[in-house]
């Protein structure tokens, strides 16, 4: 299966500076799938910049409403009328700073498959859940409630241990595969589909890419920090080529 690596770049980046970035992302291989997912003020000129590239452009959350009366926030129309295919949904940082719960985000799912946007679903479980050996459950409850009344299996989940994003404490690769597994089977089991991308997300860097790709079932990323210094993005890349 054709890996997936996506870089997530958070709140970094002026549109300046986004394409900058960007520019310096050139001579991607072939045999590998990429995104970037810059901030909604750099995605416009980062749209322009990467016509006619293999590199697609994805947003770092979306709303769970067509338009309206809701300040601050960004509809899925914003984001399909650049070009943007897919939209991360359910990050960790959006859960724990910005209160957002299982049943928004099958919201977000929902809307965002209408319009055609793939959604990039992240679950994961905190440092503490882990000790108290709650993960599988964690992970279960988090999964299949994204995916209530979802029927559509065009979509990418990422599992990202809470404890290893940003800390750079990476998971093991037996520990993230233990997790992926028992995602795939719910994916097996929800869609009858094996095909459907499950990234590991959490401090994956050039040192630690190649181990946690060779996984059987984790057949991406979901970068953080390292996407942000295009060399580092570039060697992962490589390595998932
Ligand atoms: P990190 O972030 O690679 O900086 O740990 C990953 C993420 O939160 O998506």
């Amino acid at each position: 299966m054709t890996k997936l690596i996506v870089g997530n770049w958070k709140m970094n980046k002026t549109s300046t500076e986004a394409a900058q970035l960007v520019q310096e992302l050139s001579k991607i291989p072939s045999g590998v799938s990429v995104a970037i997912c810059p901030p909604f003020t750099a995605l416009d000129r980062c749209a322009q910049l990467l016509k006619g590239t293999p590199i697609a452009l994805g947003a770092q959350n979306v709303y769970c409403q067509e338009k309206g009366a809701f300040t601050g926030e960004i509809a899925p129309d914003m984001l399909t009328d650049l070009g943007i295919r897919y939209v991360i949904i359910g990050h960790s940082e959006r859960r724990s700073l910005f209160f957002e719960t299982d049943e928004l985000v099958n919201q977000k799912v929902k809307l965002a498959q209408q319009h055609q946007l793939i959604p990039i679903i992240c679950v994961g479980e905190s440092l503490e859940e882990r000790e108290q050996n709650q993960t599988l459950m964690v992970i279960e409850r988090q999964v299949t409630t994204a995916l209530k009344d979802v029927t559509n299996a065009n979509l990418v989940i990422a599992y990202e241990p809470i404890w290893a994003i940003g800390t750079g404490k990476t998971a093991t690769p037996e520990i993230a595969q233990e997790v992926h597994h028992v995602i795939r089977q719910l994916l097996s089991k929800h869609f009858n589909d094996n095909t459907i991308h499950i990234l590991y997300g959490g401090s994956m860097k050039p040192s630690n890419a190649a181990a946690l790709l060779a996984q059987p079932d984790i057949t991406g990323g979901l970068i953080g920090g390292a996407s942000l210094v295009a060399d580092d993005f570039l060697e992962i890349i490589r390595q998932a080529a």
